[in-house]
């Protein structure tokens, strides 16, 4: 039988790697790793400087692979994320197939945690089950989320209150109460603009998390988001992408 590992490697800083992690990194004979674009080459980066740092032996192979790019907001978007999701099933079946011998493992190196807004665990899953040559492990990371409200020294959730993970374009404020937390991923812009800026609503705001371009930035939505969208215009020139994630917050007493 062939071995894939898909772990999570944290969401930015080669050091939010945890020693299960580690230990499973090590295990592998072969690291699929992807290419291409100015995001994907930052990204592929840190891969790359995590296999460098944590591996303890070079007796080991990278290979690149080319992922076909993520769909724009369709009529039908679930349909459109399925064509892609199975031309990516593909890539991985042609690597499994051609890369790993049996008896060898590979490894995936998936952004923050393999279980959050990733298709890599769904697109493995399927291909299990017409593909039994190989079997696989999964290794939790540290998300995004979980970056940003540290760096911000912010508890995730309020006392005994519900905590929503959302991709923006599904972010709905009107049902967000007081004290009540949302976290906001794949922001395309579009969401910021439109954001209520009502007097108690907070945002916790994060770009490049974890790298050295890292910025913070928090208050009420009302006197920072001017910042946020200025910054985020201006970050995403100078480096050709962005990500970022945002907490909002109703606090009550405001
Ligand atoms: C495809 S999702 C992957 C999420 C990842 N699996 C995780 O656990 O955070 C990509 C989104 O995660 C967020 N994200 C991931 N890494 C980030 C970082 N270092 N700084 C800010 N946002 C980040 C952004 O909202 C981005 O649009």
């Amino acid at each position: 039988l062939k071995k894939l590992i898909i772990i999570g490697i944290g969401a930015g800083n080669p050091e939010y790697m945890t020693i299960q992690a580690i230990k499973a990194m090590n295990k592998a004979d072969v690291f699929f790793i992807p290419d291409k674009g100015s995001e994907k080459a930052a990204l592929r980066k840190v891969r790359i400087d995590i296999c460098e740092r944590f591996m303890e032996h070079n007796d080991y192979r990278v290979v690149g692979f080319d992922v076909p790019s993520r769909p724009r907001k369709t009529s039908n978007y679930p349909q459109t994320v399925s064509l892609w999701h199975d031309k990516i099933r593909e890539t991985y079946k042609a690597l499994i197939e051609t890369e790993l011998l049996s008896g060898q493992c590979g490894a995936f190196l998936v952004w923050g945690d393999p279980g959050l807004y990733d298709s890599t665990l769904r697109i493995i899953d399927v291909l299990r089950t017409t593909d039994p040559t190989f079997d696989y492990d999964v290794i939790p990371g540290i998300t995004s989320v979980q970056a940003l409200t540290a760096q911000h020294r912010i508890a995730m959730s309020a006392i005994g209150e519900p905590l929503l993970i959302t991709p923006a374009r599904k972010l709905d404020t009107s049902r967000l109460a007081p004290p009540q937390s949302v976290a906001v991923m794949l922001e395309s812009g579009e969401t910021l603009e439109a954001l209520p800026l009502h007097d108690d609503m907070w945002i916790y705001w994060g770009a490049y998390l974890g790298t050295e371009h890292e910025i913070l930035m928090q208050g009420q939505v009302k006197d920072v988001l001017e910042n946020i969208k200025e910054l985020r215009k201006k970050s995403r020139e100078k480096h050709g992408w962005i990500m970022d994630v945002y907490l909002l917050r109703r606090h009550p007493s405001a």
